[in-house]
């Protein structure tokens, strides 16, 4: 049984993750409106990434026997003064997110659920793949400092991600 605490908690980080899909998905409107769609393609692979860290929380909250309660999810920025105002952004929350998720393995272990904080190993070490990924563009886009050819390779480069199941849910391990 899944303890009442830890259970809202995780529930709050569901909709912080459905919120991230959402914030990315906007991101990727951004950069279709503004002529980048290799940046577009990355952001809707974020979209759908954010979407599974959801999904692996809900199916954990399931197999726990504890009650998924999604909540309303709050309206995201839609407008940007460029695309390094966008990445410098990503890493800001990406950084909000990790200290989200530290805060909520804090909270299982402050309960002694030692299945949450197992849960969560995938979860921390992924924030660290997040900001490291938004950190890379971040280089990339000083280093182009605004050339238009620097901005069109990069953006034939970021049109090349796919999208692939995260491995908690790839794996029916949840
Ligand atoms: Fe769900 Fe981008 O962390």
């Amino acid at each position: 049984m899944l303890n009442k605490k830890v259970e809202e908690a995780i529930n709050a980080q569901i909709n912080a993750e459905m919120w991230s899909a959402y914030l990315y998905l906007s991101m990727s409107a951004y950069f279709h409106a503004n002529g980048n769609p290799g940046f577009a393609n990355w952001y809707e692979v974020q979209f759908k990434e954010e979407q599974d860290h959801a999904m692996i929380m809900f199916n954990y909250v399931v197999s726990r026997g504890g009650v998924v309660k999604l909540q309303a999810i709050d309206a995201v920025p839609t407008e940007w003064k460029s695309p390094l105002d966008v990445v410098e952004a990503t890493l800001a929350h990406e950084e909000k997110v990790t200290a989200l998720i530290h805060n909520l393995y804090k909270v299982a272990s402050d309960e002694n659920d030692f299945a949450t904080q197992s849960m969560l190993k995938w979860f921390i070490d992924e924030q660290v793949e997040e900001e490291d990924n938004a950190r890379t563009i971040i280089d990339n886009l000083k280093m182009i400092d605004g050339n238009g050819y620097g901005l069109y390779m990069l953006d034939k480069e970021l049109s090349t991600r796919t999208y692939k199941q995260a491995a908690p849910l790839a794996n029916g391990a949840e």
